[in-house]
């Protein structure tokens, strides 16, 4: 077994995991290529550390696919990352079944081009069943947007008399975001060097520990993710606590 694997205490894995897949351009670069040749290698690292967090009984894993921002890429780009998801998804439909993994989606997926629609609403019916694991894409995602339309039908419930102005409080904010029934993750993964959240979960990861590293996402393996779990369980969560408090 890996050396970093082995050392994980798996009674205090994360349940949940987000990840900034970033680095693709930069890599592709790297190796003389063009772009979208660092997103179709970024695809391995997307199967890899899949697999390596269901294995590890991980429950939810969102990774940040595609922005609300990303339709600013040239129309190569975002067409070839388009077609990508599609042939992602009917490539590894099968994958999925067989190690119990559900698929599922945030952000505003209906304006996604049609086919790209249509195969990840195929994906998520296909493993709908699945319990081991839910693998969640942030498509056409934005935190801001997601904010933004929970607080509109607030409103229009507030308006309509359906809540009072006294039922509106944290779990009821939660469960008008995209990931509701999803715990808030407790590690945020970004690669690549970047040290920003980009829009990304913000309501949700308001104590989550957030890790960095140099890696560009193609590049980021298995053992990459173990050395995150690693480092998340050094760490002392204290959530506004003293340390006095939290390790009683
Ligand atoms: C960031 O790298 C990556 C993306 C915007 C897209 C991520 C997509 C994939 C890994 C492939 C498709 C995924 C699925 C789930 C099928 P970047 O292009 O911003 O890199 P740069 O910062 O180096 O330019």
């Amino acid at each position: 077994m890996s050396e970093f694997k082995s050392k994980i205490d798996l009674n205090r894995l994360p349940k949940h995991i987000a990840v900034i897949m970033d680095g693709n351009g930069r890599w592709a670069k790297q190796h003389g290529r063009p772009r979208v040749f660092g997103h179709k290698n970024g695809v391995r690292s997307v199967r890899a550390i899949s697999e390596a967090s269901a294995e590890l009984g991980v429950e939810f894993l969102t990774l940040y696919a595609f922005s609300t921002e990303n339709w600013g890429r040239p129309t190569m780009e975002v067409n070839a990352l388009m077609a990508l998801l599609v042939e992602t998804i009917g490539k590894e439909m099968n994958t999925l079944n067989e190690n119990n993994i559900r698929l599922k989606a945030i952000g505003d997926i209906t304006k996604l081009p049609a086919q790209s629609y249509k195969a990840l609403l195929k994906g998520i019916e296909a493993t709908k069943n699945n319990t081991r694991m839910d693998l969640i894409l942030a498509l056409n995602y934005s935190s801001r947007w997601e904010i933004v339309e929970a607080i509109k039908t607030i409103a229009e419930d507030l308006k309509n008399g359906v809540i009072t102005q006294e039922e509106i409080n944290k779990d009821l904010v939660d469960n008008h975001l995209n990931t509701r029934g999803i715990p808030d993750p407790e590690l945020l993964i970004r690669t690549s060097g970047e040290r920003r959240i980009s829009n990304y979960l913000l309501w949700q990861i308001a104590y989550a520990e957030l890790y960095f590293t140099d890696v560009f996402w193609p590049d980021f393996s298995k053992e990459h993710l173990y050395q995150a779990i690693l480092d998340f369980q050094q760490r002392e969560r204290r959530f506004g606590k003293t340390g006095e408090q939290v390790s009683k």
